[in-house]
């Protein structure tokens, strides 16, 4: 990956302080459409990341480059707007007004931003920028912000650039403990490593499917959050916690959208729980059983699957995984497939053979990355 420093040197001279910054993706092992309605979640941060080289301006500009993106430049007012949708300034505009709203706008940065992480493939990518930018430019204004306060204005944030997410991504970019996968809960908000058992191993194999977070699936995303939302009021639920405590509600929905949605969120948090003590008593096959499990409500009750990922499951448990099962938004993107680590080369082979040996476009590096959980941004080694 290039130095996103050379690119901050190239692109806006040299001179300045500079700071580099840097945000992992995430995997979400499971726990799947469920951080939004208050429910624990089990992502891991990945070794892959957002770096952003920045130095901090006299005015109130930000300026930044991607490789892949070009340059934008902006003026930060205390009361920013989205620009055209789909434009990765957006995100930009999300970190700066996500500091605005907590501690008022500051100055601004000269930013390079340099990824290794594919777009558009459920890896948060998206969430990892934002966090990576605001945490740029609260160093640009000498900010020191706490774990609690970057929760309260980065999902936030993200219903900027228009999807109504939770605050899964943003927690496992932030706290998130090399070795460990983290139980994010929400009410209130906390985060506990669960160490990994030896010989456990994951990949996040891409479905070649691009999930952009504008468009067709932010409507479709929204929806189900919307269903699950008008689910609950419909039974006269306060939270999910509370409905969590009435095992049979979902009987007295009428069959449909609402009620399938009801019962994959309550039937998943369920399994995140199942997967944590099987985490912690070190118990791969269960582990897997719960991850298929996941898939098949994600694909048959919630419906934010797509065949593609359905292939690439069933594909992935045919080369010896234990499990695998759509990680992040859904309808394309990447599945997380778990297997015994030194099953790992052969679980990769038998992917690159049966799912991806009839697709050009297929790029090892970019579309079945290993996942080996490492640290988040507030426990990075600085650089
Ligand atoms: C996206 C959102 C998360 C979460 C997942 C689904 O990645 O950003 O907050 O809702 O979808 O689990």
């Amino acid at each position: 990956m290039t130095d996103p420093r050379e690119r901050l040197r190239e692109t806006f001279g040299g001179g300045g302080e500079t700071w580099l910054v840097s945000a992992p993706g995430r995997v979400n092992l499971i726990g799947e459409h469920i951080d939004y309605h208050g429910l624990p979640v089990l992502p891991i941060a990945m070794r892959r990341s957002i770096r952003v080289a920045f130095r901090a301006r006299a005015d109130r500009q930000i300026r930044a480059v991607s490789a892949g993106y070009g340059a934008r430049a902006f003026e930060w007012t205390p009361e920013l707007a989205p620009t055209a949708a789909g434009d990765w300034e957006n995100y930009l505009r999300a970190a700066a007004q996500a500091v605005s709203r907590q501690w008022g706008a500051g100055v601004g940065v000269d930013a390079a931003v340099v990824s290794d992480l594919p777009p558009a493939a459920g890896l948060s990518s998206s969430s990892a920028l934002i966090v990576a930018f605001t945490l740029g430019l609260l160093r640009a204004n000498r900010i020191e912000a706490s774990f609690e306060q970057l929760m309260e204005v980065l999902p936030e944030g993200e219903q900027f650039v228009g999807t109504r997410g939770g605050g899964m991504d943003h927690a496992a970019s932030l706290a998130s403990r090399a070795g460990c996968a983290s139980l994010i809960e929400f009410e209130p908000l906390s985060v506990r490593p669960i160490p990994i058992p030896e010989g456990w191993g994951f990949l996040a194999a891409h479905s070649l499917q691009t999930a952009e977070k504008s468009g067709r699936v932010r409507e479709e995303y929204n929806a189900r959050r919307a269903a699950g939302t008008a689910a609950l009021r419909r039974l006269g639920f306060a939270s999910y916690r509370a409905a969590m405590e009435e095992p049979k509600a979902a009987e007295r929905l009428a069959a449909g959208p609402e009620r399938d949605s009801f019962l994959h969120v309550t039937s998943e948090a369920l399994r995140v729980r199942a997967a944590v003590s099987a985490m912690e008593r070190d118990d791969p096959g269960e582990f897997g059983r719960l991850l298929l499990e996941s898939h098949a409500s994600l694909r048959d009750r919630l419906k934010v699957s797509c065949p593609a990922l359905d292939r690439l499951v069933e594909i992935a448990t045919e080369c010896g995984a234990l499990g695998a099962r759509l990680t992040g938004g859904g309808f394309g993107g990447c599945a997380v497939v778990f297997c015994r680590e030194r099953d790992l080369p052969a679980v990769r082979r038998g992917l690159i053979d049966r799912y991806y040996a009839r697709s050009p476009e297929f790029d090892e590096d970019q579309h079945l990355i290993g996942a080996e959980p490492g640290p988040g941004a507030l426990h990075a080694q600085k650089a």
